[in-house]
């Protein structure tokens, strides 16, 4: 037989199927819901450019910060590039960086695929942000409020935006600054709160009217992202009295019982009482952890120390005021400052969550 009988016989079947196949994918495409854009709260971790625009000295919109930036230049993250959350709204089809939301350059049709309220040194806890006076979480949620009705008014209308707020993805990344610039570091709290339990109570107390108020707002898809192994931070091992150098181990016991408690009660019980609410617990402290203990498992060189300055306690303006001692590539280090993650690091971190967590949303 001639192929090209064969192909009249068999092409019947062939559109058939190609048919189903592309019904089937519909079928589920709708069903799962695609993500109309990611929305962040939280800290220094996810924070785009915001403190960029309030009066405050957590910064980072200076050299060497962004040094491998798409341009090169500082943006007001805490990295040498990327974010986390960049690389899952790239993941999600989504621009490949998320705007800050005070950046006066963009107008509301810039965000509505995606918007960053976070501020770099905030908590949970009211009282963390006044450190260094930065953007509260409900400070952040006022904001998201504004956000929804520029929205409306946009071109997008009362119906757009909704849409948009439903199907979005809500990430939070917040927490560590609660400890270590605030509970561990200031009388105030360890006064009222005579454990780290106590303390992480109160936190998880905050975080679950914060996750309620987004729900009420007409969120649905959430992602509370867990606690890093925080005593691990260069920082926190330089200011490591009972063992210099060596990770924090309580601060890092801490961290496991935050997210045991948020991944164990405070997630499932959300997803009880909310109606259509669909919060994920993503973990990074596994991730993290497993690239410190072996860097050169991942192709890292160093854990231990970040690449700017000494990379012992440098971080925002001290950063810049060593620039001799930059690492030349940053690819090779964990941390970019004494606090925070490079792009490298961010990038195997999203990639973790998304393939253990937030794939139930693509
Ligand atoms: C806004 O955009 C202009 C022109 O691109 C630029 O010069 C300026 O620095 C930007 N301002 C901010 C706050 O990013
Ligand atoms: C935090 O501050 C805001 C005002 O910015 C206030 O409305 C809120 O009640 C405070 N939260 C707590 C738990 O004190």
């Amino acid at each position: 037989m001639s192929s090209p009988s064969l192909l009249r016989r068999y092409l019947p079947w062939l559109v058939l199927l190609l048919l189903l196949r592309d019904g089937v994918a519909a079928a589920a495409g709708k069903g799962s819901g695609k993500v109309s854009a990611i929305i962040v709260f939280g800290d220094s971790s996810v924070d785009t450019g915001n403190n960029n625009f309030i009066p405050t000295i957590a910064r980072s919109n200076f050299w060497p910060y962004g040094r491998d930036f798409a341009d090169g230049l500082p943006t007001g993250r805490f990295s040498n590039g990327r974010l986390a959350t960049d690389f899952i709204s790239e993941a999600f089809g989504l621009p490949p960086s998320i705007p800050a939301y005070l950046d006066t350059n963009l107008t509301i049709d810039d965000l509505a695929t995606g918007v960053s309220f976070a501020s770099a040194s905030t908590g949970l806890d009211n009282a963390t942000a006044g450190i260094m006076s930065v953007i509260t979480i409900s400070e952040q949620l006022e904001y998201f409020k504004e956000y929804r009705e520029r929205l409306a008014l946009s071109k997008l209308g009362e119906a757009g935006a909704e849409e948009v707020v439903r199907e979005a993805l809500y990430i939070w990344s917040v927490g560590t600054n609660d400890f270590i610039e605030n509970y561990y570091n200031l009388p105030q709290r360890r006064a009222q709160y005579a454990t780290a339990a106590e303390y992480a109570a109160y936190l998880l107390g905050l975080a679950e009217a914060a996750i309620r108020e987004v729900h009420a707002l007409g969120g649905r898809k959430m992602d509370f992202t867990g606690l890093t192994p925080m005593g691990c931070l260069p920082a926190e091992r330089m200011g490591n009295r009972a063992a210099p150098g060596e990770c924090n181990e309580e601060y890092n016991a801490v961290a496991r019982s935050f997210n045991a408690k948020l991944q164990g009660e405070l997630v499932p019980k959300l997803n009880r009482e909310l109606p259509g609410l669909r919060l994920v617990y993503a973990e990074t402290y596994g991730v993290l952890d497993a690239v410190v203990r072996k860097p050169q498992d991942y192709g890292f060189e160093n854990a231990e120390r970040g690449c700017c300055g000494t990379g012992l306690f440098e971080a925002g303006y001290f950063c810049s005021f060593s620039t001799s001692m930059l690492c030349r590539n940053a690819n090779k280090y964990v941390f970019f400052d004494a606090i925070h993650p490079t792009e490298r690091m961010y990038s195997i971190l999203a990639q973790s969550v998304i393939d253990t967590t937030l794939h139930v949303f693509l």
